[in-house]
């Protein structure tokens, strides 16, 4: 079986899809394993790393490289491929990634029509035995480190506080709100970093995790005991319990010298928490990184938030919107998405072939199209309930 490693063709993607160590890996299990010259490049893994593990390299000038997705058994990519991709596979082929089904209507439909069995890891079902495959976790955890990171690159305080001959420092004072995954790496990061960290969730029983972070725990009315869905999600709030949160929260905005949000809503555009007055509200110098910065719905948690651009207000409030944080750590963040995928391949490949068990919640849950069909009961209502498209 042939496992094709494409190269990543994304604007600003640095990420790979399997690292040296993962082929080796594979291989091991006794496939091939074909990576598309320079996919490692952006990670920092050269085409000889692979070619010294065992796996063959092909150069290719072409991006798209169509005909090494025509040769592929299975590829295993990071991001929906083209149409023209998905038309080239073979219709035995597996493909596994992350391809934001929801919104992705048409690469769904492409995915069903060429009946090629694809597996999309965001709809992992969040149990214990998916953890070592959970991309939606080992991303997030990345990118709310790197959230605080650029925070303090852009930020003209230092963090930490200092006692020094020269005076003393206040330590900054930074603001999550979310904590979820990405929320509480930005908590645990802030506060290694020495800040002062304050933090709020609709979800009121993660006050235990924020406060076991060194962080405090900011109690607003808003939060609820049914703020949750059965699945550990947020629900999604009324416009008036959205307008009565962003007013509780204005003042703890207002005077943090650094906010990051992470607010975010299972398969839905995130909900927009900071309206433009509280940030005009800022001092100069104050940034606000907004992880759910969302390109497809062109939103954040912030309304002045412009997702994939860093702007600053008349006032000098930075307001980051980066997409792809996972892409500045890029040699870890690939580590962790090549284990992600290794963990889930060695469930399904047995003897060398892709052998598919629906019948284990594993593989039945993150199937999204086999054999024609879509597969996924609540992207299929989602895509039908839009018309098919
Ligand atoms: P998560 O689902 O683990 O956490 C989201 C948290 O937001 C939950 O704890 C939820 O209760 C909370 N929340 C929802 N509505 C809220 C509200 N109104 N007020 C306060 N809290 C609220 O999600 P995860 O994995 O931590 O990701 C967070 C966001 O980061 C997502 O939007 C994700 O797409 C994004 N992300 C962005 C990246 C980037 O490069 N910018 C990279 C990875 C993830």
């Amino acid at each position: 079986m042939k496992i094709l490693v494409p190269r990543q063709t994304k604007s600003g993607e640095t990420r790979v899809s399997l690292t040296p160590t993962a082929a080796k890996r594979l291989i091991e299990l006794g496939t091939d394993v074909d990576v598309q010259g320079g996919c490692g490049t952006g990670s920092h893994h050269g085409d000889d790393a692979y070619e010294t593990v065992g796996a063959t390299v092909t150069p290719s000038h072409d991006d798209a490289a169509l005909d090494l997705w025509s040769h592929a058994d299975l590829v295993v990519t990071i991001h929906p491929p083209s149409l023209d991709q998905i038309q080239s596979l073979r219709s035995s082929a597996t493909l596994i990634g992350m391809f934001d089904p929801f919104r992705n209507h048409d690469a769904v439909q492409a995915l069903a029509s060429q009946r090629v069995t694809a597996f999309s890891m965001e709809l992992l079902p969040r149990i214990s035995r998916a953890q070592p495959m959970d991309v939606l976790s080992s991303q997030a955890n990345i990118a709310g480190y790197q959230a605080v990171i650029l925070a303090a690159e852009a930020c003209p305080k230092i963090f930490p506080m200092m006692i020094t001959a020269a005076g003393t420092i206040a330590p900054a004072r930074v603001m999550v709100i979310g904590a979820g995954v990405a929320g509480l790496q930005a908590i645990a990061t802030a506060k290694r970093l020495g800040a002062v960290v304050e933090a709020y969730d609709i979800r009121p029983e993660v006050e235990e995790q924020i406060q076991s972070l060194g962080a405090r725990f900011i109690k607003l009315p808003a939060a609820k005991k049914d703020a949750a869905t059965e699945g550990g999600y947020a629900k999604e709030q009324t416009a008036e319990e959205r307008k009565q949160q962003a007013e509780l929260m204005a003042k703890h905005v207002v005077s943090a010298d650094a906010v990051i949000t992470t607010a975010a809503l299972f398969g839905k555009a995130p909900p927009m928490l900071i309206p433009a007055d509280v940030v005009h509200r800022k001092e100069a110098g104050t940034v606000l990184v907004d992880l759910a910065a969302d390109e497809q719905s062109g939103r954040g948690n912030c309304e002045l938030t412009e997702p994939g651009k860093r702007i600053t207000t008349e006032r000098g409030v930075t307001v980051e919107g980066h997409t792809n944080l996972p892409s500045l750590s890029p040699v870890h963040s690939s580590q962790m998405y090549a284990h992600n995928m290794f963990s889930f391949l060695k469930e399904i490949i047995v003897d060398g072939q892709v052998r598919l068990n629906t019948d284990d919640e594993l593989q039945r849950g993150p199937l999204l199209t086999h054999e024609g069909d879509i597969m996924h009961d609540m992207v299929k209502k989602v895509i039908e309930g839009n018309g098919g498209r």
